[in-house]
């Protein structure tokens, strides 16, 4: 099968298309025909070995210390089973299926073999390929963060930092299903963006400072890391919460003495993937997808995602043979 090798860590270069044995499941493994992949801000961080600083180390010893030690990059994916091992009862070969393969990587391939108990569930019915696994990256973080920590509730007013990427656009719908205020900062082409989303209320940081509108909100996530705790103090109502995903290990540390302040990595399971699931299939949430890259372009496509300034998701596209 053809994958994107991972080798070393570097620039978008060090990414190349590869000819790898089709893996076979083990008995509680599904073999996954992949039609769709992703290349995110995390992927391209990973690549780059670009993490917040104090977790180089840590990082280092989970993904390989002198160069990866998976060979193949990726982490989500969207496809069809197409065996399954003898001891699996949660999929029979033919379901439609979207998850992340999370620190195992490989998504970037033709084929994926996972535990039937790992992030992976059927797919949403009312979507391709394309769109389901676009919505998993930011729809996985905004759960994580905006339901699972800071308890988001109807009526409280948020104000989303970096409101056009992943996360941003996950993140703005998220907080509408939930029924609060969502306030997105962004740049001037992508305001309508935003607004159609369902912002109410939208800052140009082009050309106005958030700081200075005199607002008040009772969440803030920061999906930039431009925002110091001392202006989101400023930015906060009384019991608020501000949510820092792009922290550093010492703000990260202070956030555990701090109820007020949320850091860490989010995290993904099958409970997240389906409530996921079910807000596509009500229409609560739509894939925002700014280009579409072969699986072979898949170092172009990190060329661009590592710019910083894409709409949404970057999707590879996965062509199979007939046969
Ligand atoms: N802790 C965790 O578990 C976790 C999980 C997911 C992601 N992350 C991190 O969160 C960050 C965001 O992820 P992502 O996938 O959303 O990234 P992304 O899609 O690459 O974000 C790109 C967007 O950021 C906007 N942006 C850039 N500079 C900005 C600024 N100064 N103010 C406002 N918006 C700005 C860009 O809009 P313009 O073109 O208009 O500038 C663009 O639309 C990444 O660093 C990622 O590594 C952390």
């Amino acid at each position: 099968m053809k994958a994107i090798a991972w080798t070393k860590y570097g620039a978008p270069e060090v990414l190349k298309v590869k000819d790898f044995e089709k893996p076979s499941p083990k008995s509680n493994e599904v073999l996954i025909k992949i039609h769709a992949s992703t290349v995110t801000a995390g992927d391209c961080r990973l690549r780059a070995f670009n993490v917040p600083m104090g977790f180089w180390l840590p990082t280092r010893l989970v993904f390989g210390l002198i160069k990866p030690r998976v060979d193949i990059i990726g982490m989500e994916i969207s496809g069809e089973v197409v065996s399954t091992g003898e001891e699996v009862t949660l999929f029979e070969k033919g379901d439609k299926v979207y998850g992340t393969s999370g620190m195992r990587l490989r998504a970037n391939a033709q084929y994926i073999s996972l535990p039937e108990k790992s992030s992976l569930v059927k797919a949403p019915t009312n979507t391709s390929n394309e769109q389901a696994v676009a919505t998993i990256f930011g729809g996985l973080t905004a759960i994580h963060f905006l339901r699972d920590k800071a308890n988001i509730q109807a009526g409280q007013k948020i104000l989303i930092n970096g409101a056009s990427g992943a996360v941003g656009t996950a993140s703005i719908q998220l907080a509408k299903y939930f029924g609060a205020e969502v306030t997105g900062v962004c740049s001037t082409s992508n305001i309508d963006l935003l607004k159609s989303l369902g912002a109410k209320k939208v800052i140009d940081y082009t050309k106005e400072k958030m700081i200075e509108n005199n607002e008040t909100y009772d969440v803030i996530l920061d999906a930039v890391g431009n925002l110091s705790l001392s202006q989101c103090k400023t930015l906060l109502a009384k019991d608020g919460k501000v949510i820092l995903i792009n922290a550093g290990l010492l703000t990260n540390l202070l956030s555990m003495t701090r109820k007020q302040v949320i850091c860490g990595v989010a995290g993904e399971s099958k409970e997240s993937l389906t409530f996921l699931r079910e807000r596509i299939e009500a229409g609560d949430i739509v894939a925002v997808i700014d280009k579409v890259y072969p699986l072979t372009q898949t170092a172009e496509a990190h060329s661009y995602v590592d710019k910083g300034h894409k709409k949404g998701n970057v999707v590879i596209f996965v062509k199979h043979e007939k046969n």
